[in-house]
């Protein structure tokens, strides 16, 4: 059997499955987000070690196997994050994750020591806060001492493999998600590191997620009950890992994923980029491919912060239900779901939420149902970016949290205006670590025969209901402007 662990956002997950993808054992503790200041995002690695040893147990005892079961890990994590290490492989500083917004000054900053068009030739994205370089240069800043004492900066994932086998490297999936990685070309940027004064040496060598990165050692056999010597895959980031766990290898297949964060992702053969670096062009976890992502950086997030903080309601069904009951378009409401900045499209830290129209006839369920409406208006701007650059969108696949709700998917399903299929596979970034674990340890021949073997997407279609496709067409519209006519005006 396989070892699959994602380091998420929210929560540790790891899961065990067997080579035709049947889950055996599957174990998850959740935990928070320090915020020790506004705009802060931290979690501690050390954290993230105590329950990857702990849901690795749970899982294996569910699964009823041992150590001598596992013919392979394999890692997917949360992307961006910034891990410090010193020289003797000591954590520095808290991570830094990827909805640290701090960074604000500082990426400013890189913009301009970067035009747009250098960016895109160094390393085809933008530079973006909570993404290592902005982060780094803080702490640069920040926290001279700490800088001074790092050896290596890794991706979240990076240091769970370190803890496994003692090997401190990345993957070319994470890389891509650090702002100083020619994605085209797949090495660190040499030139823009020189030009703002860091030393390339602080980072890793890269491997391939498929690879084997390493071995279980002994410390790592003894505090999670693995086999030392277990072969360990690089694995990669959560979106990578997710695309493989549903199958979306090939151009032309979307996922659309309504997790903590939306994404919008479409496999390409080319790094195509957006000259205008609206979306992110990243390494993908099969040869010679890339993806091209659109990425929101609210979407269950905006739907669980008006449940709890402002309803003071729990329950998804009950929301769903509420929100079922009002008109398309929301009776006139409209939100805007920059709860914590955007990315995708106007790369905009500093964008706030707002929710637009409203009158004294509007309820709580219209507040729902615009704040699902929103999101994914958010989600149609990365498809209009991606039918821009000439990129194919023919078959949509739903996954993540959100896409529990049937509502939300003909929601999305309305609003993109095509065909979504669902995907019938759970916690899919887990299921893409097990697929490259498989890979590692020669149980499948590749990642595209793994995900022949393992994948299942559900065969009938959600179609588009025209009617509400046209009212849609319109609310997009006014969605578009709200962000035009109120970005000089957020603080
Ligand atoms: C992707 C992104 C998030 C993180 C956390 O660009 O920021 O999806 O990977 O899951």
């Amino acid at each position: 059997v396989l070892l699959g662990i994602d380091i998420g956002t929210s929560s540790i997950k790891s899961m065990i499955m067997d080579p035709l993808g049947s889950v055996l054992g599957f174990s998850q503790v959740e935990y928070n987000i320090e915020i020790p200041h506004t705009g802060y995002a931290e979690q501690h690695p050390y954290v993230w070690w105590d329950l990857v040893c702990r849901t690795i147990e749970e899982a294996m005892k569910q699964a009823n196997v041992s150590g001598n079961n596992i013919a392979g890990v394999g890692l997917s994590g949360q992307m961006h994050g910034l891990v410090a290490l010193d020289k003797d492989a000591n954590v520095l500083h808290p991570a830094i994750i990827w909805c640290d917004q701090r960074s604000i000054r500082q990426k400013e900053w890189l913009e301009t020591q970067f035009s747009q068009e250098q960016l895109g030739r160094l390393i085809q994205n933008s530079v973006a806060t909570g993404f290592q370089l902005s982060s780094l240069q803080w702490l640069k800043e920040h926290k001279m001492d700490i800088y001074n004492k790092i050896s290596k900066v890794i991706s979240p994932k990076d240091y769970i493999r370190f803890r496994l086998t003692g090997v401190i490297e990345g993957d070319s999936t994470d890389a891509s998600g650090t702002s100083f990685y020619h994605v085209a070309a797949k090495h660190w940027s040499e030139q823009l590191l020189a030009q703002i004064g860091i030393d390339i040496s602080l980072f890793p060598a890269i491997g391939e997620p498929w690879e084997v990165s390493g071995e279980v050692n002994a410390k790592a056999s003894l505090e999670t009950k693995l086999k030392k010597g277990t072969p360990v895959a690089y694995g990669g980031g959560d979106q990578a890992m997710q695309a493989i766990g549903n199958g979306i290898i090939h151009p032309g297949l979307v996922s659309c994923t309504l997790g903590t964060g939306g994404q919008l992702l479409t496999p390409l053969t080319k790094p195509i980029y957006d000259p205008k670096l609206r979306t992110h062009t990243f390494v993908h976890a099969v040869p010679d491919r890339w993806y091209l992502m659109g990425a929101s950086m609210s979407a269950g997030l905006s739907l669980k912060w008006l449940a709890t903080k402002i309803l003071k309601k729990q329950d998804y069904h009950e929301l769903d239900e509420m929100a079922s009951k009002v008109n398309p378009g929301s009776d006139g409401i409209l939100f805007l779901p920059y709860l914590a900045g955007d990315r995708t499209p106007h790369m905009d830290p500093s964008a706030k939420a707002m929710f637009f129209g409203l009158t004294l006839q509007h309820q709580d369920a219209h507040l729902i149902r615009a704040v699902l409406e929103g999101v994914a208006f958010s989600l149609r701007d990365s498809l209009e970016i991606f039918k821009e650059l000439g990129v194919e969108t023919k078959k949509l696949i739903l996954s993540g949290g959100g896409a529990k709700s049937k509502l939300w998917n003909q929601i999305i399903t309305d609003i993109l205006g095509q065909d979504a299929y669902s995907s019938m596979m759970q916690e899919q970034a887990c299921v893409g670590a097990a697929l490259v674990a498989g890979v590692a340890a020669n149980i499948y021949e590749s990642v595209e025969h793994a995900c022949t073997k393992v994948v299942k997407i559900c065969e009938t279609p959600i179609t588009p209901n025209d009617q509400n496709k046209d009212i849609y067409s319109h609310y997009y519209a006014l969605y578009r402007k709200l962000y035009e006519h109120n970005k000089d005006l957020f603080p």
